[in-house]
């Protein structure tokens, strides 16, 4: 099973994708900061919604998804950090969510909530804390079409990659080939040069970048080059 891109279905494996992540973009700023992801080749664009309850920050949801969906046809990878998501899967796909994933944490039917997610017609992506193990994505690991890695504690950008995070990424990369899924994993949480390599080699095959994309050091533009330039040297 392979996620859509913009223009057609290609296997979620084949290639590695740059998900900016706009939890760190100047918010004062949000649809120019989305183009000029777009414009500078993110692959995606990763969508942090925090509630102030699953995690401790809050951010926004479904009218400033809506709002940015008319800059950019990318595809929207949402990320939801809130509790009880099944209440709102239906505002986050009318707001043009084409990817939802949810926390196993904040589930009580999973299954069901992702079967919510797939009858909308979006793709599925299932995401565990840190301190959860993957056994946890077990139920489920075989219909999913993405497996979010959380690699910080929710809540934050900017915060440093858990080491242990890979070894979690080596195990779900053996659990999906094992079972011949082509799901992508994705990593989230302290992304950047120093990781970026172990992420890779360990499986990962969606990069969600925050503080190494939107940041005062560069133009999104110049850091989503130098990212796609260390990826193809590397891949
Ligand atoms: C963390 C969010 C991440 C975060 C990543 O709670 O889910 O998407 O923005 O930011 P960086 O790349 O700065 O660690
Ligand atoms: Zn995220």
């Amino acid at each position: 099973m392979g996620l859509l891109n913009t223009e057609s279905e290609e296997s979620l494996a084949s290639s590695v994708k740059i998900a900016p992540s706009i939890l760190s973009a100047d918010f004062a700023r949000l649809g120019e900061q989305v183009c000029e992801a777009a414009e500078g080749g993110a692959d995606w664009i990763h969508v942090d919604v925090m509630d102030g309850h699953f995690v401790p920050n809050l951010t926004f949801g479904p009218p400033v998804i809506k709002a940015i969906r008319g800059v950019t046809d990318l595809m929207f990878d949402v990320h939801l950090m809130i509790e009880r998501p099944d209440l709102s899967i239906a505002q986050y796909v009318a707001a043009g969510a084409d990817l939802i994933t949810v926390h196993v944490e904040t589930c009580p039917h999973l299954h069901r909530t992702l079967q919510q997610i797939r009858e909308a017609g979006l793709k599925t992506g299932v995401t565990l804390n840190p301190a959860t193990p993957v056994s946890a994505l077990e139920p489920v690991i075989g219909e999913v079409d993405l497996v979010l890695v959380m690699s910080v504690n929710p809540g934050w950008g900017g915060q440093s990659y858990i080491p242990y995070s890979t070894k979690k990424i080596s195990d779900i990369r053996a659990r999906l080939d094992a079972i011949g899924s082509e799901a992508e994993i994705e990593v989230d949480g302290g992304v950047n040069e120093s990781t970026l390599r172990e992420v890779l080699d360990a499986g990962a095959t969606v990069l969600v970048m925050g503080s190494a994309i939107f940041n005062d050091k560069a133009s999104v533009a110049d850091n989503l080059a130098k990212y796609k330039g260390i990826i193809d040297k590397q891949t």
